[in-house]
Formats: C-alpha cells, structure tokens, sequence
C-alpha cells in the first residue's frame, strides 16, 4: 500500500466508524419508535393476552381505568380471514367483566363490528418486544386516545418499558400506568357464563 491509499483507507474506514457508531448512539426518532405494524399475521393475536400498561389522553378516564385489578383480552382468529372474535376481560376486586366483539382488521389498522369507524379505530404499532401486542385506539376521530401494551408475560423486561415510555411521549400521551403483574387475571370465559357485558366504547 502507497502512502496515499493508507491515508484514504484509515479516512474510509473512520468515515464508516462515525457512521455506525452514530447511528447506534442517537436515540430513534419518534418516526422509527412509533410506527404502524408491517403486516399483521391473525394467527400471531391468537390466544390469550394480559394487559401490562396502558395510557389514556383523558385523565379523567385513567382514574377509572386504574380501579381495574388486572386487565386482558382473549383473541380467536377465524381461519382464512383478517378477524377476530376479542373478548377482552377486567378484575375489579373479585369481580370479573367480559366484554365480547368482533374486531377485523387490515394492514395494521382495526375496527369493531359493534363500534361504527366514526367512533373507534385503532393501529396495531411496531414494538421490539416479541411477545407483544401494541394496540392504539382512535376514539371519535381524536376526541381521545388510548395505547394499551399486551403481552404473553406478566411483566417486562424495564428496556421493553423504556421503549413503551418513548412510545408515549412522541404520541404525546400521559405516563403509563403499569398493572400489578402478582393480581390474578380473570379466568377465560366459558359460553355458560352469563356475560357481564362492558358497554366502554375504549374496548378493554
Ligand atoms: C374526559 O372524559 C370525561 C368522562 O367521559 C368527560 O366528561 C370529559 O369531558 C373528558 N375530558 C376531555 C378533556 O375530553
Ligand atoms: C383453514 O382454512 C384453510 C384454507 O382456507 C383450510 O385448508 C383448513 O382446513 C382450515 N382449518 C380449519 C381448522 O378450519
Ligand atoms: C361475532 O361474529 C360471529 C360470526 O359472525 C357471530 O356469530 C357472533 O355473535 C359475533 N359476536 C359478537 C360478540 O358480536
Ligand atoms: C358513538 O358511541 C356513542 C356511545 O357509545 C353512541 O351513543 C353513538 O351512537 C356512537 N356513534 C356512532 C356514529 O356509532
């Protein structure tokens, strides 16, 4: 090697080094942190999913939504097709609510049957955590919003809830509230059971 060629070679490779090392160091924009999901597999929602935090734009709201003990929703796909039913379910003390619909869904957006568009939408976000389900909800056309995290698990890992902090703070949402993972989650639903039905236009 020509002096010259080790000279543009140690300024390449340091060119190459500052670009790396940048873009691990800089925090994500809020563009890359909140992000629709690619593409929704249905089989991925199936089964049952605990809530673990959530947020909601109306403060009023998040007062009642901290009377819950434990919070979640069960999803059975139908084959072949982009929906669900959702049940989702909340402990209150020793009392357990149900609330059954139908969601659909397409790309990474969803809606209710029994809501009109009007009144609720919704977009499943990107989240790194790989047993989660991230769903933001559009309450009449942004009266208010709602960002609940679900996951498989309980509890998680505290750079999982760094990242659902960040999350909130570029959707300009308050702080989560984080559900206590050690309150027992209501049992599934069986179809003997009467329905206590929850009418909240929030869905969980
Ligand atoms: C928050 O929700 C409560 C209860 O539904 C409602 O009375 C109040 O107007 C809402 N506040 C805002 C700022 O939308
Ligand atoms: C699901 O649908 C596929 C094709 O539509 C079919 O081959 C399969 O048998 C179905 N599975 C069940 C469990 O219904
Ligand atoms: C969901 O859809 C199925 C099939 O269309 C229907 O039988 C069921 O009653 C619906 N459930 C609710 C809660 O609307
Ligand atoms: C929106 O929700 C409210 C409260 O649940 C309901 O009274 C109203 O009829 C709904 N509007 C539409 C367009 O579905």
């Amino acid at each position: 090697m020509t002096a010259l060629y080790r000279k543009m070679f140690v300024l390449c490779a340091t060119v190459l080094l500052y670009l790396t090392s940048g873009s691990h160091s800089a925090p994500l924009s809020c563009e890359e942190l909140v992000r629709p999901l690619d593409q929704l597999e249905p089989h991925h929602l199936e089964g049952r999913w605990a809530l673990v935090a959530g947020s909601i734009s109306n403060l009023t709201l998040v007062e009642i939504f901290k009377r819950r003990d434990s919070s979640g929703v069960d999803f059975t796909t139908h084959n072949g097709t982009f929906t669900a039913s959702y049940t989702r379910n909340k402990r209150e003390g020793d009392k357990c609510h149900y609330g059954p619909s139908n969601i659909s869904f397409e790309g990474s957006t969803f809606t209710f049957d029994d809501e009109s568009p009007a009144n609720l939408t919704g977009t499943f976000l990107h989240t790194s955590c790989p047993d989660c389900l991230l769903m933001h909800f559009d309450v009449q056309s942004k009266k208010r919003f709602h960002t609940y995290l679900f996951s498989k698990r309980r509890e998680l890992e505290q750079k999982e809830m760094e990242e659902f902090k960040a999350q909130l703070e570029c959707l300009k949402m308050p702080p989560p509230v984080v559900m206590d993972p050690t309150k027992e989650l209501c049992p599934e639903q069986t179809s003997s059971e009467p329905a206590a039905a929850q009418t909240d236009v929030d869905k969980t």
